[in-house]
């Protein structure tokens, strides 16, 4: 139940999400808000001043998340740069230069934008490289036909993604699940011991992906027990495996994936 309210969740923010992003694209953009210089100084100027209350990453403290969308109202770049110059509640005005105010509001804004419409740092080449051997990403996760099926596709990662929250997929795999992927052990009435990933679920039947990629319905009365895992099988080491760099340029190839053909050509 909680399963289908999550994808049914998912699905509504998804929805939401585009809406107001149509509704974003409409006004007249400040030429700061996509412009990864802009970005990166208002990234460091938010490393200074702001990351104290709202985390190193943005995923919050004193202050409110900033990478969950949820999280804080959304808002138009205006309000997001009179918000930060002038203060709301606790959090005291900034009363930077005008300059300064913008770039932090494009970062502010980036972290909540779909990846592929973020410049990003990083050589996408030498990411892809990682993903496919270096890194063996491509062992659970397909993307255009190729690749494995443990884990999700990401072909349009890009998409459905933002660059914070790619970056927390790779270093912190636990943080949070996509649907589908929940890792199940289950003993059947005849004695027989199955794992692998619930895909879906009803009152009547389960649906298990082996690790063979094979799918396999299981009528939930044929089921004596059943241990759901409350740990990805995504491995866990990657921050202490991969270099900052290379998680850089893992996202940089990432980000890319399903973007449109004008935004595709790297920086
Ligand atoms: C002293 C802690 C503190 C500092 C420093 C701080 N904030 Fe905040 N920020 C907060 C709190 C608390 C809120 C929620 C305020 C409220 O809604 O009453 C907030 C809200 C926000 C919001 C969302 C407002 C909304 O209505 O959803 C944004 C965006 C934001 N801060 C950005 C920044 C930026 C950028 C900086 C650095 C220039 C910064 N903050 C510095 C504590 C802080
Ligand atoms: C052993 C299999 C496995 C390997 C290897 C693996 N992953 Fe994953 N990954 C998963 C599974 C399963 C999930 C879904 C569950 C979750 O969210 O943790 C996932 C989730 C993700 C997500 C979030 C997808 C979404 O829909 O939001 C990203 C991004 C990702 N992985 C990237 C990577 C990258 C990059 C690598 C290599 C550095 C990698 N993975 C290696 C299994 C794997």
């Amino acid at each position: 139940m909680q399963h289908l309210f999550r994808i049914a969740f998912t699905g509504f923010l998804a929805a939401s999400l585009m809406a107001q992003h149509a509704k974003d694209e409409e006004a007249a953009k400040h030429p700061f808000m996509n412009d990864a210089d802009r970005i990166e100084a208002g990234r460091k100027a938010y490393l200074g001043g702001c990351a104290g209350c709202h985390g190193p990453e943005g995923g919050g403290g004193r202050g409110p998340s900033l990478i969950e969308r949820g999280a804080w109202h959304p808002m138009t770049d205006e309000n997001l740069y009179f918000t930060i110059q002038k203060g709301v509640g606790i959090m005291p005005a900034a009363n930077l230069s005008e300059d300064r105010g913008w770039e932090l509001a494009a970062f502010v804004r980036s972290l909540t934008a779909p990846a592929a419409e973020v410049k990003a740092p990083g050589d996408p080449a030498l990411g892809q490289a990682l993903f496919s051997s270096g890194a063996a990403c491509s062992n659970c996760h397909r993307i255009a036909g190729k690749g494995g099926l443990s884990g999700p596709d990401l072909s349009n990662i890009g998409r459905t993604s933002t660059l914070p929250k790619l970056r927390r997929s790779i270093l912190d795999p636990d943080y949070e699940y996509t649907p589908g992927f929940q890792p199940a052990s289950l003993v059947l009435r005849n004695g027989d011991k199955l794992s692998g990933l619930v895909k879906d679920r009803t009152n009547y039947v389960l649906q298990l992906q082996l690790k063979d990629g094979m799918l396999r319905s299981i009528p939930v009365d044929t089921i004596e027990s059943m241990e759901l895992k409350n740990s990805t099988i995504m491995p866990l080491d990657y921050k202490t495996r991969l270099s900052s760099d290379d998680i850089i340029n893992l996202v940089s190839f990432l980000r890319l994936q399903g973007a449109a053909p004008s935004t595709t050509s790297a920086k």
